[in-house]
């Protein structure tokens, strides 16, 4: 049986896998710019995080309707409570999805659909995050914001993704600043690409309580000690920081490193149809990789839980 865990960094469209891209393309008339499923897999080498955002945002045409997101969705969740996971906070990309036609409702009663259900098919709890696309003007993030709030109740909280570099915190500030007003709790990606800097300013400028990756913040000891001291946790995703090249190989990763250093880290997948496993792969993967032990994998699980924005009578309930 694998670890019971949470699963806190997690891009449902990047849970898109190939098959159902295709299946999709097919029931909605997108063309694809490869002929099958291998082609499509041989095409995910990345050299950077923008070479893989590229192809993830190309693929997500194939999503139009809200059987679309369900399907997704319910894909997704199936395959994580096959690994252990029983809670999941999953982060959508509205602004990618608008831009295209497909409005926030859409995509929200889509993904919602199969949310509905999770705990009773898959034993899964959920939350949805909201992520705003830093290399979009800040005015669009505000705007998106104002388009989400008729769906407030389905969402939990706010995160910011896509490029990183050149793209800093601070932009979000008034951003960020509503979405505090509006009850909502705010994460980001920082460190993943960025400097130690970014993960400073989503602290002090964001008010995040999680940071997204937060890699780099090691090139800081001051920021480490920070990291430690406030229990800021900070989601890892170890398949996709080899795949995206922010470490070497996946025996140079400093799991252990930030464990040791104190830091409450948990092991995430990312986008796991993009990088080559899901949460459970993934802990197994650092498992074998770094030679964790059964002490560091319970604090890795103990982590998910503890860093979730479950409520405490539900976080006892899932330890
Ligand atoms: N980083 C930034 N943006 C993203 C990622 C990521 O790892 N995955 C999907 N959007
Ligand atoms: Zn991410």
């Amino acid at each position: 049986m694998p670890v019971p865990k949470a699963e806190l960094h997690l891009h449902i469209e990047g849970t898109l896998e190939p098959e159902l891209a295709f299946a999709l393309a097919e029931r909605n008339g997108v063309p694809l710019p490869c002929a099958d499923t291998a082609a499509l897999r041989e095409a995910y080498r990345f050299s950077d995080l923008q070479s893989f955002l590229d192809l993830y945002y190309g693929l997500m045409a194939v999503l139009r309707t809200a059987d679309d997101f369900t399907e997704l969705a319910d894909a997704y969740l199936a395959r994580a409570a096959e690994q252990g996971v029983r809670h999941a906070e999953i982060f959508f990309d509205p602004q990618a999805h608008i831009a295209r036609g497909v409005p926030m409702g859409v995509v929200v009663e889509g993904l919602g659909a199969a949310l509905d259900r999770a705990e009773e098919r898959h034993g899964v709890s959920t939350r949805l995050i909201m992520c705003f696309l830093r290399d979009e003007p800040a005015a669009s993030a505000m705007a998106t914001l104002e388009a989400a709030k008729p769906y407030l109740g389905r969402i939990t909280g706010v995160g910011l993704d896509s490029a990183e570099v050149g793209h800093p915190p601070v932009t979000f500030r008034e951003v960020y600043e509503e979405a505090a007003r509006l009850g909502l709790r705010r994460v980001a990606h920082a460190g993943e690409e960025g400097p130690p800097e970014y993960v400073r300013e989503a602290l002090d400028v964001l008010g995040v309580e999680r940071v997204d990756h937060g890699l780099r913040c090691l090139e800081d000891p001051s920021l480490v000690e920070r990291l430690v001291r406030e229990r800021v946790p900070l989601t890892l995703c170890p398949l996709s920081n080899v795949r995206l090249r922010a470490v070497d190989v996946l025996e140079a990763h400093p799991l252990r490193t930030m464990l040791d250093a104190g830091l409450v880290a948990t092991v995430n997948s990312d986008d796991p149809a993009y990088f080559g496993g899901y949460a459970g792969d993934n802990f197994d993967a650092v498992r074998a990789a770094l030679g964790l032990g059964p002490e560091e994998l319970r604090t890795l699980a103990r982590n998910s839980f503890l860093a979730s924005f479950l409520e405490d009578d539900e976080g006892r309930r899932e330890r």
